[in-house]
């Protein structure tokens, strides 16, 4: 019979064999964050529905469509976080982190919400690792901040990622490119799809991200589409030319995409995205780009900003279908007891689990039974309180992976569990980090 409690639709539980692979992502992302000089920055899951409407853009799909929005008991209109960005720059604006240094590197993680049509790889409920270098408008702040975004994939053994990338200017260039883009569609106007026709009103770039086949069919039919870049004004151009340059400095593979515009409206300049095939119609590993008027948006003096979130639950699926697995938990000790040692066994088992991971049976069961469990349990080493032993103030340790035994002191005991699990087991497997990984 179906349990009478299911996980709400788009949403899913994390069993602790699925968990083995996302704290190992994240153990390994820390590490690469910390290197770049990244420092984590924690917000409300919900904030004031208007930040995420005004800067998310009132006519995106995430405001429009896919919103949590909610009213509290105080009346209050709410909203649980679509994405990082707004949260976090509201946050930098509400304890003026600009005015104690000028730029800042900031990363957060955790669970965000939206509203969409939950399939493979697309939830309601997603999680990002979402990074933002806050003050700089130098190109190399860019450069810096995409091969940050590919060494975070790298470090999961991601290879071989191709970044592509566009400009999406500024509010007066895409002004103009749009009107291009409506005298490009003119002729076949009446043909697309009632949603183009709409977004041609009111956000004529969003027509780049339809997913139609008859509007892409269309695009083809009317051949050669007019290009953002080529409507670029030259301070955006030449910021433009030096991320390219600065991308080939860095050894990152790209390819320009004219049709990226992405599903968030704050973009300015600079705007990139990683896929993979594997993930099939949602491919997006992970996105983002330079939001030069975001901060001022919401009240602040004007800074520029350029930032990314990949999406966790994306990579970590990418990471499965590939069997690729966590490393193995550090396997520890079992300690089994007879009936007359078991009391002591209790004290003896907290004081061990000061250092080491220790399985023991909680149920008071007989011998054998312990036995099977400490074969079952993976434990590496295996103490036995027997009763003798333990009144000449030793304890008997096996080693499960080796086949070997001796009896030691209790005073040492400590010392000498340290030392043979310090020792490379016998026949162990690699996990994720320890093999190379080819393309996922
Ligand atoms: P985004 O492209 O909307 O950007 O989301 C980033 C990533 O989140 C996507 O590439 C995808 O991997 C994942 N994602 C999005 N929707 C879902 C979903 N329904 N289920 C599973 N995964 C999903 C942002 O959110 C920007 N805030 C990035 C940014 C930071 N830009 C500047 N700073």
């Amino acid at each position: 019979m179906a349990p009478r409690f299911q996980a709400p639709r788009g949403t899913r539980d994390l069993l602790p064999e699925d968990l083995a692979r996302w704290q190992w992502a994240e153990a390994q992302a820390r590490v690469v964050l910390e290197r770049y000089g990244y420092r984590e920055i924690r917000t409300p899951l919900f904030e004031e529905f208007e930040l995420f409407a005004r800067t998310s853009g009132e006519s995106s799909d995430v405001v429009q469509k896919e919103m949590y929005r909610f009213k509290d008991l105080g009346d209050r209109d709410l909203a649980l976080r679509p994405e990082f960005t707004a949260g976090v720059m509201r946050a930098y604006l509400e304890h003026g982190l600009g005015g104690r240094t000028r730029v800042h590197r900031l990363w957060s993680t955790g669970p965000v919400f939206r509203y969409g049509r939950p399939q493979k790889g697309r939830y309601r409920q997603f999680s990002q690792l979402n990074c933002e270098l806050v003050g700089s408008p130098a190109p190399g702040a860019d450069v810096e901040l995409i091969t940050l975004f590919v060494d975070l994939y790298e470090a999961w053994g991601f290879r071989d990622l191709t970044v592509v990338l566009n400009s999406v200017g500024q509010p007066e260039s895409r002004r103009v490119y749009g009107d291009a883009l409506r005298a490009w569609l003119a002729p076949v106007h009446e043909r697309l799809s009632a949603d183009s026709q709409q977004r041609l009103v009111t956000n004529p770039l969003r027509v780049l991200d339809t997913k139609d086949a008859g509007d892409l069919a269309l695009f083809r039919e009317r051949g050669a589409m007019p290009h953002l870049l080529d409507f670029l004004d030259e301070a955006d151009r030449s910021h433009w030319d030096a991320v390219l340059a600065g991308l080939e400095s860095a050894g990152i593979t790209y390819e320009v995409d004219h049709g990226l515009v992405r599903g968030l409206d704050y973009y300015t300049r600079t705007a990139f995205e990683v896929h993979d095939r594997a993930l099939g119609a949602q491919s997006a590993l992970g996105g983002g780009g330079r939001y030069d008027g975001l901060i001022a948006e919401l009240g602040g003096p004007p800074t520029p900003g350029v930032g990314f979130a990949i999406g966790l639950d994306r990579a970590m699926l990418v990471l499965e279908e590939r069997g690729i697995a966590a490393p193995a938990p550090t396997a520890g000790v079992y300690v089994a007891a007879m009936e007359p040692t078991r009391a002591a066994a209790v004290g003896l088992v907290r004081a061990l689990r000061r250092r080491f991971p220790v399985e023991f049976d909680v149920e008071a069961r007989g011998f054998g039974a312990q036995m099977k469990a400490a074969g079952r349990s993976g434990a590496r080493l295996l103490v036995i309180l027997g009763e003798e032993e333990w009144a000449r103030g030793a304890v008997v340790v096996k080693d499960l992976a080796a086949g070997t035994q001796e009896t030691i002191a209790r005073e040492g005991l400590e010392a000498a569990l340290a030392a043979r699990l310090a020792q490379a087991p016998p026949g162990r497997s690699a996990g994720i980090g320890a093999k190379e990984t080819e393309k996922p």
